[in-house]
């Protein structure tokens, strides 16, 4: 069957139905998934269960290569998910138990709820991300999709010429470090600026958009403060209502983000008292931006 997307906001987002993702794909299908993440950025495969670690992966598989895995900021009793390709999107240690207030992880964890685009921070930065639904928030942790496609598009003409060749620096010292997560002195050392474009043109549909991240502190040439408040400002613009998809989880679900073309962020919910447990893989986009 082929896949049918059905418009989740004006914009961008959509649900994809009528195909089982835990089964193997024809390449027709995985092409349709493709084009429909190149029209809306986002796709929401609601599902009754959420896929087991090795279907999420072998659906990964068709969209790219795995980004290689990194060091993630460990929770004080070890890590909960032993496969490395799979990251931990959970508020939990290793026994299922809700972290401490102040382990690690959990403080690591609070930079999803800045605007971000995964691993902007890396020299060759993420295409896809897929996080799927394993345990839910009776209430909140809902996470948000902003279009760097529209936002790009509603700057004015002066604007665009402006920043069109600007390149930025990203690491987590700007985003994680700015908001007071200790760091060891060998993450400090393995957090050095990566370069990335401000204006990215995506390859296939030729559409621009800003590659904006809370992981952006500097701009090439420019001194600092002035870097910092056109980063703030056009982050302020590019998340305005009009360009975000807000997503309700249900367990089960999966949602595929191109992370080329949009900014997302966890939002807030009682993690001191409920279990969140999801879980993502993350597709390497292969070529740097500069
Ligand atoms: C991520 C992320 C947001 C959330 O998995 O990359 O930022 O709502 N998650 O958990
Ligand atoms: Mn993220």
């Amino acid at each position: 069957m082929a896949p049918i997307f059905t418009p989740l906001h004006p914009v961008i987002g959509a649900a994809c139905s009528g195909i089982d993702i835990a089964e193997p794909l024809t390449p027709a299908a995985v092409a349709a998934i493709d084009a429909g993440m190149d029209k809306y950025a986002v796709l929401v495969f609601r599902q009754g269960a959420p896929l087991t670690t090795e279907q999420q992966r072998t659906f990964t598989a068709y969209f790219g290569e795995a980004e290689a895995p990194y060091t993630q900021i460990q929770a004080a009793g070890g890590v909960r998910i032993a496969d490395p390709g799979v990251a931990d999107i959970s508020n939990l240690g290793p026994d299922g138990s809700i972290l401490d207030r102040d382990d690690r992880k959990r403080l690591s964890g609070l930079g999803n709820r800045l605007w971000h685009s995964d691993s902007s921070y890396k020299h060759i930065p993420a295409r896809y991300s897929l996080l799927s639904a394993h345990v839910l928030p009776p209430e909140d942790g809902d996470t948000q999709f902003a279009d760097m496609r529209a936002a790009y598009d509603m700057l004015d003409t002066k604007t665009k010429t402006a920043i069109e060749d600007l390149v930025c620096e990203h690491s987590r010292i700007f985003s994680k470090g700015a908001l007071g997560i200790p760091f060891t002195d060998a993450e400090l050392r393995a957090f050095e600026p990566v370069m990335q474009r401000l204006v990215r043109t995506h390859r296939t549909t030729r559409r621009k958009s800003l590659f904006l991240s809370s992981h952006a502190g500097r701009i090439v040439g420019w001194p600092p403060p002035e870097a910092q408040i056109l980063l703030r400002e056009l982050t302020e613009h590019a998340t305005q209502r009009e360009f975000v998809y807000t997503h309700r989880w249900q367990v089960g679900d999966l949602v595929v983000w191109d992370n080329r073309t949009t900014m997302h962020r966890a939002r807030p919910y009682e993690d001191g008292i409920y279990p969140r447990d999801l879980r993502r893989t993350t597709v390497t986009d292969g070529v740097p931006t500069v």
